[in-house]
């Protein structure tokens, strides 16, 4: 099996569109299309935003990347943007919990983008960015059940539990497959799994700000709750595999590690013991919650060596540090 390091120019002459183009797996994904030689048609939703530079500031940008003015809920902006590419990763999505702003952008928006690249004609595949949140939110799986690609979130139980962010990121992977049915689109989906890593972007997002509460003072206890873990950049990398992948079909869970938030805590504590990392965990009473377990095979099959989640932790905290939304503890 071919592990792809090093990258090599496989994009020459391609153009390919990546919405949401300045968010945190976006921007990675954008440099590693740019180091592959890609053109990239990105979407913002104002190009000139100041908190879009670091972009501009890519090696090939300048000759190779095209910034385009798209909002989710604005067919023909995606249509433009879209057009005379041969491939789109679809990774805009809002990130909130909030039912009104996530789940009509997430929905509509990935229908847009799939009639979009039906309509341009041009469009050889369509990478969905999904989530861990569309499926692992099912109360209903055993506890010695290894969760994979097969597993699907209970949209009743999202609802029920007001996790509308899990919701909305099922529902519009629904929509995907529906969608790529009625209109031929190839399409493949990489579900992520809680995404860290160096920033490449300037401001702090949802997925960052889970790890940075243990390290500013924020959280004062952890909860008795798993979560998996990945890094920015295999997660980049997994969008790339799949979209060059010839055979490649179907969903791609991306993640590298479950931990109890206890281990989670554990290890930045290690890793940076100048840091207010909260010791006691929220609830005292009930028995501590089990990590599930995971495959990743079908991401390691096509050549994914995911980066350790310690290494990931401590990569984080370093680039939280160099963009000064951490103080330098020794
Ligand atoms: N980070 C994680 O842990 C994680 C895990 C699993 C899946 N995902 C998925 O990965 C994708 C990227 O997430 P991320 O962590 O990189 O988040 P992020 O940094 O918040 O990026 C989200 C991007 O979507 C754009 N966006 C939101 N609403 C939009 C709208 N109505 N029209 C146009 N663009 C819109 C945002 O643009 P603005 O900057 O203009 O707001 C931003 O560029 C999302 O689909 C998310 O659901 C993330």
């Amino acid at each position: 099996m071919t592990v792809i390091n090093a990258p090599t120019a496989s994009g020459h002459g391609q153009t390919v569109c990546v919405t949401g183009a300045g968010g945190f797996i976006a921007s990675w994904l954008v440099k590693l299309l740019l180091e592959k030689g890609y053109t990239v048609k990105g979407t913002v939703r104002n190009p000139d935003d100041p908190k879009n530079a670091h972009l501009k500031a890519l090696e090939g940008a300048k000759e190779r990347l095209i910034l385009c003015k798209a909002d989710l809920l604005d067919y023909d902006s995606l249509r433009a943007a879209i057009d005379g590419c041969q491939g789109v990763f679809h990774t805009a999505s809002p990130v909130t919990d909030d039912p009104e702003e996530m789940v009509e952008p997430a929905v509509r928006g990935t229908k847009y983008v799939i009639n979009a690249a039906a309509d341009a004609g041009t469009v050889r595949r369509v990478v969905f960015t999904s989530s861990i949140g569309a499926v692992t939110m099912d109360p209903k799986r055993g506890p010695d059940v290894v969760v994979d690609e097969s597993c699907w979130s209970d949209l009743e139980f999202c609802k029920n539990t007001k996790n509308w962010y899990c919701y909305g990121k099922a529902v519009a992977e629904q929509a995907v497959w529906e969608m790529a049915k009625e209109t031929g689109v190839d399409v493949v989906v990489v579900n992520p799994v809680l995404v860290m890593g160096p920033l490449l972007q300037g401001a702090v997002n949802a997925s960052i700000k889970h790890v940075m509460k243990y390290l500013d003072g924020s959280a004062k206890t952890y909860t008795n709750a798993v979560q998996a873990y990945v890094d920015v950049r295999d997660v980049a990398l997994a969008h790339l595999l799949v979209y060059e992948a010839p055979g490649a079909a179907g969903r791609y869970l991306c993640a590298e590690a479950v931990l109890h938030r206890e281990d989670l805590v554990r290890i930045l504590a290690d890793l940076f013991p100048g840091y207010p990392v909260p010791t006691r965990c929220s609830d005292e009473v009930n028995p501590r919650k089990q990590p599930y377990r995971f495959s990743n095979q079908r991401l390691k099959d096509l050549g994914l060596q995911f980066i350790p989640v310690t290494q990931s932790l401590y990569e984080t905290v370093k680039s939280l540090q160099e963009k000064g939304h951490l103080p330098i503890i020794s």
